[in-house]
């Protein structure tokens, strides 16, 4: 049978998806002009163009022996995220973008989705001042900074909107969908708290099903992440499912201190506690690898997302050329659930995923170069150029 068919049939979970990365160009286009925003800084034709370099790098798509630090490669993905996300303001945009992505996910035979969403990232200033940079660029009102004069949009606000998105998503395309509130790794404990607070307020504590933690625009913090100790422990006290990025930009440490300190249920990425592994065979110890295994610690691995990020590349697991390694960490990894992490930035969804960890040498070279092409029909719709390859 024809591959992409077949598994856009399979009824689906997706289990790693960030509504702020289903934004397609088009939606953030009509928001920003709705929202009396500088239109023509979210021109859609040019928003695409800076989502498809080839890699997350700027410029063309770099052979993943050459890829340079990490926080390069997140980096510029990152921050036209945030700068695409600063056009968020009223609870109606965030009902278009929840509802958009599940009627896309009911396309790709999705039945149960559990979606981060990022208030921080819409509730306060980042620190990085590339928010309040776009936030300006757009002639927009100025922003409070990070953490200090009270949130910008109320959480009330987002969680109503993606709720009802939610809500009408079940009824009109029965996706059964949940949230996730994630953290931004590169903002205070205190703004972390404050969002917590708001979500465990009456009449917001069960629209969602867990917490997470995301990148926000800043590179990833070393080791930073444990000092949101206590958001999780609140989090865990409350009934919350725990769950945090780690092992994509940082490596197996990271990994490691999300199971040991912030007690995460799920990790999301996780691949590079493969590198652990690797360092293990020469020393005959996989602890992290171990750690995951004897806690039944699922890992939301996102194959086409690393390859974009250039994660995978750097694996010393698969340093050397994909094409002698053979496989993608999925294989390794298969137990995992897989998922799209930033469809609208990808170019992919959730079917894409698993034909990429299928076969990956099939559709690593032209994952690549269809991006300009796939990302026309934006979004996570199946390409079409998927099902003309395999058929
Ligand atoms: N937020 C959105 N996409 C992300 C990613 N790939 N890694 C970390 N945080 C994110
Ligand atoms: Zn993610």
């Amino acid at each position: 049978a024809n591959l992409p068919e077949f598994l856009a049939k399979l009824p689906k979970a997706e289990l790693h998806v960030h509504i702020e990365g289903c934004l397609t160009p088009q939606l953030c286009h009509s928001i920003a002009v709705r929202n009396g925003l500088d239109a023509t800084a979210f021109d859609p034709a040019e928003a695409t163009r800076r989502r498809q370099c080839g890699s997350w790098l700027h410029g063309d798509y770099q052979p993943m022996l050459f890829c340079g630090p990490n926080e390069m490669a997140i980096n510029a993905f990152l921050t036209e995220y945030t700068r695409c996300n600063a056009i968020m303001r009223t609870e109606q945009d965030f009902y278009e973008l929840m509802l958009g992505y599940l009627e896309r996910a009911a396309e790709n035979g999705v039945v149960r989705a559990e979606i981060f969403f990022d208030p921080q990232m819409h509730c306060f200033e980042d620190s990085s001042g590339a928010g309040a940079a776009a936030a300006e660029a757009m002639g927009g009102p100025p922003r409070m900074p990070c953490g200090v004069g009270g949130p910008r949009m109320p959480y009330a606000a987002v969680i109503a909107g993606l709720w009802r998105g939610i809500e009408e998503g079940r009824a009109r395309f029965g996706v059964d969908g949940a949230l996730i509130l994630s953290f931004l790794q590169d903002r205070s404990l205190e703004e972390a708290m404050a969002v917590l607070d708001e979500a465990l307020k009456p009449g917001n504590v069960g629209k969602i099903v867990g917490v997470g933690m995301d990148n926000g625009t800043g590179p990833w913090g070393h080791g930073s992440t444990s000092r949101f100790k206590p958001a999780y422990e609140k989090a865990k006290a409350a009934g919350l499912m725990l769950s945090a990025h780690a092992g994509e930009e940082e490596g197996a440490a990271c990994v490691e201190m999300c199971l040991d300190v912030l007690k995460c249920d799920r990790i999301d990425h996780g691949v590079r506690c493969l590198e652990d592994s690797i360092a293990a065979m020469r020393r005959e110890d996989a602890a992290v690898v171990r750690k995951l295994k004897d806690r039944n610690t699922p890992c939301t691995v996102c194959p086409i997302s690393n390859h974009r990020a250039q994660i995978v590349g750097r694996t010393s697991w698969c340093a050397v050329p994909r094409i002698f390694c053979g496989e993608s960490p999925v294989r390794a990894m298969l137990e995992a659930g897989l998922h799209s992490d930033d469809p609208a930035y990808c170019a992919i969804g959730t079917v894409d995923e698993r034909c990429y960890a299928c076969e990956p040498q099939t559709y690593d070279g032209y994952v690549n170069s269809a991006y300009m092409r796939a990302a026309r029909d934006s979004g996570t719709r199946v390409p079409d150029w998927l099902h003309r390859r395999r058929a």
